[in-house]
């Protein structure tokens, strides 16, 4: 590697939401640097997937099933890290439940506002926002407590600072108050989540753990070709992400060649939020 701060050998970087389609990204990210990974997930067949699909050396890849809502279980993968002598010095707050609106469901128009159910309030918000502060609690005070500092990342989204299009999400034939829309839930979290980044970057500022937040915009996996072509149409570039573009974004985030940002939210949209 040309410029040795993105090195990050000797580092140990623990994702959450490993196992899926950008946390397979932020490891093989953070693995070309050089760091030892920690998957968690809370699904076991999509670790292992995971695992796979990095064909990282046994050496250098650890995985947990880990419910990032669950304290005891944030603490129990904390422990048995420490017990391993692992130090996590670089945490990826990455989890979430992706919400699907796919429209004539009949489900459907549970997400939007009036009917949205509480449950799943309940159950987005655990994972995609609390779940980012247990583990930034059990991880973060590690951190600073042995003085070595480290590093939080945070993976928001674009709807971390704008609101979502929700023409985007319409649905030919449906009546109004059947349209499926992205529920309140994802610009919550999001947004919470810069808030969340702020709070970190100062809190343990003294200790040597930053904080930043990276906001992609959406990936290509295979939408239709109708929403596609409408998300593409607000985006100055023309199109959605590859799944991998978001790499050196990562490398950069999680490494010393950061080592002055701290609280910060890279937007990283291809200029949607500059239109
Ligand atoms: N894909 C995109 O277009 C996009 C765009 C902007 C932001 N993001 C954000 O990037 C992150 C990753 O997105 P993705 O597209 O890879 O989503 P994904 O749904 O493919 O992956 C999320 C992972 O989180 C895991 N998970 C769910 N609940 C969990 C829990 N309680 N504990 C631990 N793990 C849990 C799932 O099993 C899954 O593997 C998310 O925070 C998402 O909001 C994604």
């Amino acid at each position: 590697m040309q410029n040795q701060k993105f090195n990050l050998t000797g580092k140990t970087a623990l994702i959450t939401g490993a196992g899926g389609l950008l946390g397979v990204e932020h490891a093989a990210a953070l693995l070309e640097c050089g760091a030892h990974v920690v998957l968690t997930d809370i699904s076991a067949g999509l670790l292992a997937a995971a695992h796979e699909r990095l064909g990282a050396s046994a050496l250098l890849v650890e995985v947990f099933t880990m419910d990032v809502s669950q304290p005891e279980q944030v603490a129990g993968v904390a422990q048995s890290l420490r017990a391993a002598g692992m130090r996590i010095d670089i945490l990826v707050n990455n989890a979430a439940i992706d919400p699907k609106m796919k429209g004539g469901t009949g489900m459907v128009e549970s997400t939007r506002l009036e009917n949205f159910p509480l449950e799943q309030w309940n159950e987005q918000v655990a994972v995609g926002l609390t779940g980012a502060f247990l583990c930034s609690q059990a991880f973060g005070t590690l951190m600073a407590q042995d003085g070595r500092g480290g590093v939080i990342l945070n993976i928001a989204s674009d709807l971390s600072v704008f609101s979502p299009d929700q023409r985007l999400y319409r649905k030919a034939g449906l009546p109004d108050d059947m349209q499926p829309v992205k529920p309140v839930t994802y610009s919550v979290i999001k947004t919470g989540l810069i808030g969340l980044t702020r709070y970190l970057a100062t809190y343990w500022a003294e200790q040597g753990v930053r904080a930043n937040a990276l906001s992609p915009g959406g990936v290509f996996n295979g939408q239709d070709e109708g929403f596609v072509q409408k998300l593409s149409s607000l985006i100055p570039l023309g199109r959605m992400a590859q799944r991998d573009e978001y790499r050196s974004a990562v490398q950069f985030l999680c490494s010393d060649a950061s080592s002055y940002m701290n609280g910060q939210n890279i937007v990283m949209d291809a200029g949607r939020s500059a239109w």
